[in-house]
């Protein structure tokens, strides 16, 4: 756990920016993030951006995963998670388009898409930072309370909390909020080889106290961190205002 007095998103850019260039990638290695998306991230984009802009790191070697995509709507839709990462992140970086996985949640076969998604994970050799925020109940990319924690890529149906706190995106209405999502697994996470949430405000500070303090359960998903070896929370003070 990291109390940060300072802007967390800033503190993970620097973090991730270094491990990448520790690393070395090269198109036979490249190195693998898996993203998330949420408002919690943004600042974090907003320093990779910068740093990739003065020349401090380059993603040229990196490929990304990113953590779950909406059913139903459409890539260029401002709500879906494909237009969310090109316009606040790939489109102002010198990532090789090539090198970016985004679940498509409008793929026919939904199970094929996901197998296809842990597949070309595997592949690269598996992630290695995975980035997330969390939800207030505790839930990761779109793994909702209740969610297996062994669990792979998969579609979820999202809870009935999660679809009225997201119908804030879609007008405020319930009927226009995706009900169906693509998400990446806990056991997906869980094989990352670090893992680093951030999270910011009173609203998670009972997510971020289930998460270290509390019982490992599938009705707090994040709690599947503390059997990982390598896995990171940072906070402000808000959101540890529990611990
Ligand atoms: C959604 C996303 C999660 C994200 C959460 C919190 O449910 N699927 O990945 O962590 O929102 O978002 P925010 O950072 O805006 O609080």
């Amino acid at each position: 756990l990291l109390i940060s007095k300072h802007n967390l998103g800033i503190w993970a850019a620097n973090y991730v920016a270094k491990k990448i260039n520790d690393f070395k990638p090269s198109k036979e290695k490249p190195f693998v993030l898996g993203l998330p998306t949420g408002s919690t991230p943004l600042d974090m984009y907003n320093e990779l951006i910068r740093l990739n802009k003065e020349g401090k790191v380059s993603f040229k070697h990196v490929v990304t995963f990113n953590m779950d995509e909406y059913v139903g709507l459409a890539e260029d839709h401002p709500e879906s998670y494909h237009y969310y990462m090109h316009h606040n992140f790939f489109r102002h970086i010198d990532i090789n388009k090539k090198n970016i996985n985004i679940l498509d949640g409008n793929a026919k076969d939904l199970d094929a898409e996901c197998e296809k998604y842990e597949e070309k994970i595997a592949k690269v050799g598996g992630i290695h930072i995975q980035l997330g925020g969390v939800g207030e109940d505790g839930h990761l990319a779109f793994n909702e309370p209740g969610s297996s924690l062994a669990s792979k890529t998969r579609s979820k149906d999202l809870n009935l909390s999660t679809i009225i706190a997201n119908s804030r995106f879609f007008g405020g209405d319930i009927e226009k909020t995706p009900k169906l999502a693509l998400t990446i697994g806990i056991d997906t996470v869980m094989q990352a080889k670090e893992v680093i949430v951030m999270a910011k405000g009173f609203n998670k500070a009972q997510a971020v106290c289930q998460a270290i303090e509390g019982a490992v359960s599938s009705m707090c998903p994040i709690t599947a961190l503390q059997y990982h070896k390598k896995a990171l929370i940072i906070c402000d003070e808000h959101a540890a205002y529990e611990l």
